[in-house]
């Protein structure tokens, strides 16, 4: 059984202040609420990890970082490591988000490593996939998507697999006007299920998460979950704020309700 999940990173948003209020608005909602059914996570600035960890400790929702350096200490200005973000409260880190491959030159290879890493400090990675529109216009966003996914995992046994969040999130949709269709995101996590399949074994395969994001609303949402490998949100600007997070989490929560056994 896959536990499904809802996320969101915030990318460079939300001040300390803003986090707090976020926050609590967040834990007021959640309070009360079985919310067990899912894995909730945001991924705030590393400025607002603290502030996010204290308001949110008697909450389900975990904090993760959204990048990560490979290397456990040295001369790497600017950079964070896997231990600095467990000490911060951290239960997740994000890696190779599109805008970090775009903007920062960021690589699989990179990506394999950090990912090694953040595995060894017992951090559950969120390993971005996606194509670019000329990618998906050439027909190549398998190929790309098995390519990524492959050299970001490299090394890594079965077992542990499952212990990495997939999430698929088009390039060309993230930031966007639209989401990616229901079909084609179904094409898209049926053959990285595949891959995983072919390469780790169907218990890895059936275990593994993929979430999907890329210009994900509460209204798109219901229509995306009802994909059956899709296996929650990664959402943006639609839960920069906790209200929005808020409506994020509850089309989660009653997709998971209804949802039959899978994994
Ligand atoms: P948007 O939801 O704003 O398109 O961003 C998605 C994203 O980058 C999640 O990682």
């Amino acid at each position: 059984m896959r536990k499904m999940m809802a996320g969101t990173g915030w990318k460079m948003n939300n001040s300390v202040a803003e986090t707090l209020r976020y926050a609590e608005t967040l834990a007021a909602w959640s309070a009360g609420r079985d919310l067990s059914a899912l894995d909730l996570f945001v991924l705030p600035p590393f400025t607002s990890l603290h502030a996010a960890r204290t308001a949110l400790s008697n909450t389900p929702v975990a904090i993760g970082g959204q990048n990560m350096h490979w290397d456990a200490s040295g001369g790497w200005t600017g950079e964070i490591s896997a231990a600095m973000l467990c000490e911060a409260g951290c239960r997740y880190v994000e890696l190779a988000h599109s805008e970090r491959l775009q903007h920062f030159g960021e690589t699989y290879a990179a990506v394999r490593k950090k990912l090694d890493t953040a595995m060894h400090a017992g951090l559950t990675p969120i390993l971005c996939l996606g194509e670019t529109a000329p990618e998906k216009a050439a027909g190549r966003a398998d190929a790309v998507l098995e390519a990524q996914v492959l050299t970001a995992l490299a090394g890594q046994g079965a077992k542990h697999i499952p212990d990495v969040v997939l999430a698929y999130e088009p390039r060309w949709a993230i930031g966007g006007a639209e989401a990616a269709t229901p079909d084609y995101i179904a094409e898209r996590h049926g053959r990285l299920r595949e891959t995983l399949h072919a390469h780790y074994g169907k218990a890895a395969a059936a275990r593994t998460r993929i979430l999907y994001g890329g210009s994900v609303t509460p209204e798109n949402g219901p229509a995306i979950l009802a994909v059956e490998d899709v296996d929650g949100l990664f959402v943006g600007r639609a839960a920069w704020q906790a209200e929005g997070f808020i409506r994020i989490i509850e089309v989660v929560a009653d997709a998971a309700r209804t949802r039959r056994p899978q994994g």
